[in-house]
């Protein structure tokens, strides 16, 4: 057995060292925002049998191979799309994520998002900072009414029902679809209503994309969706960039298919799609869903409690998938 090391790929808030420190393991960190040069991860990973990882550090067959000590990858997101699971579960090495800790954070965002997109507000703000003479009318800057309007949630896991239970406080009527439905109470409580995915696409005034980003839901908000979707609808993403088809979106937004989009993630982040950046109808975000002191904190922490779990020998409190 290697003696226990965790490497800390990226920089992570202090909760999450403190626990690390006070585990049995020696513990290195990357100590910068910048992302860390591919030579002196593999360097590290040589010797290491945890690997904390943020959503930016790729977990491929390139990392195991440098990494031939690994036994657990302790991702700091909830979103695990950066790992390549099943090459994880090959080699004997156990992933765990953040679920929960994060939930109200992003569905303040993804609620924030609605608000902004269909009230004008960074519109509105970027009048007041451009300088341009402006002066109060009954008809300046008219946006949409939620209430009485229809949100459609696609991926009812955690996010998405904190979500519901946001919107319904803000009077909207609230449609999902779900693989497999909530349980009836969940919906009694939510008020929500499980649809199918075409149907949803048809009958929202607000599109919500909630569900984690898999082969399955790659481009599943596409030119087809917009077909279907209702010109004076907005959607809304604060899941992952690539569920939804950006360039299909702006498409969609040049022919007035759609009435905008609040995006907190981008298909190819950090970089945004040319045709979103000049539109009033667009409210760009940078991925800001779970950004917030104590957020950050208990997802580091989180990740560490799984970290400490697995070096003690007990299970981990929230695995992907244990080895
Ligand atoms: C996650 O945890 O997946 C978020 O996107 C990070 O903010």
């Amino acid at each position: 057995m290697s003696a226990p090391r965790v490497v800390v790929l990226g920089r992570i808030p202090q909760p999450g060292m403190d626990r690390l420190a006070e585990t049995s393991a020696e513990v290195w960190a990357w100590d910068s925002d910048e992302p860390i040069p591919d030579a002196e991860r593999d360097a590290q990973l040589a010797t290491a049998t945890t690997a904390v990882t943020l959503l930016t550090n790729r977990v491929d067959a390139a990392f195991l191979d440098a990494a031939p000590n690994l036994r657990h990858v302790a991702n700091v997101a909830v979103g695990y799309n950066n790992i390549d699971v099943p090459a994880c579960t090959a080699r004997g090495v156990t992933v765990t994520n953040t679920p929960g800790v994060l939930t109200d954070a992003t569905a303040d965002i993804a609620m924030g998002l609605i608000l902004m997109v269909t009230r004008r507000l960074a519109e509105g703000e970027r009048l007041i900072r451009s300088g341009e003479p402006w002066k109060w009318s009954m008809f300046m800057m008219l946006g949409s009414g939620i209430q009485g309007r229809t949100l459609g949630i696609v991926g009812m896991g955690a996010i998405g029902e904190a979500l519901a239970q946001r919107a319904k406080a803000f009077g909207m009527d609230i449609a999902y679809h779900n693989r497999r439905p909530v349980a009836p109470d969940v919906e009694q409580r939510l008020g929500a209503t499980w649809m199918g995915l075409d149907e949803l696409f048809a009958a929202s005034d607000v599109v919500s994309i909630n569900c984690p980003y898999t082969d399955d839901t790659h481009h599943l908000v596409d030119a087809r969706a917009f077909g279907l979707m209702k010109p004076s609808a907005y959607l809304i993403n604060t899941a992952r960039g690539p569920i939804v088809d950006e360039a299909a979106l702006v498409d969609a937004l040049e022919a007035g298919r759609l009435a905008g989009a609040g995006l907190d993630v981008f298909e190819h982040e950090p970089q945004v799609h040319p045709g979103l950046i000049p539109r009033d109808d667009v409210v760009l975000i940078p991925h800001l869903g779970s950004a917030t002191e104590e957020t950050r904190g208990a997802m580091a922490k989180l990740a560490a409690d799984n970290v400490a779990a697995i070096l003690e020998g007990a299970a981990p409190l929230t695995p992907v998938h244990v080895v």
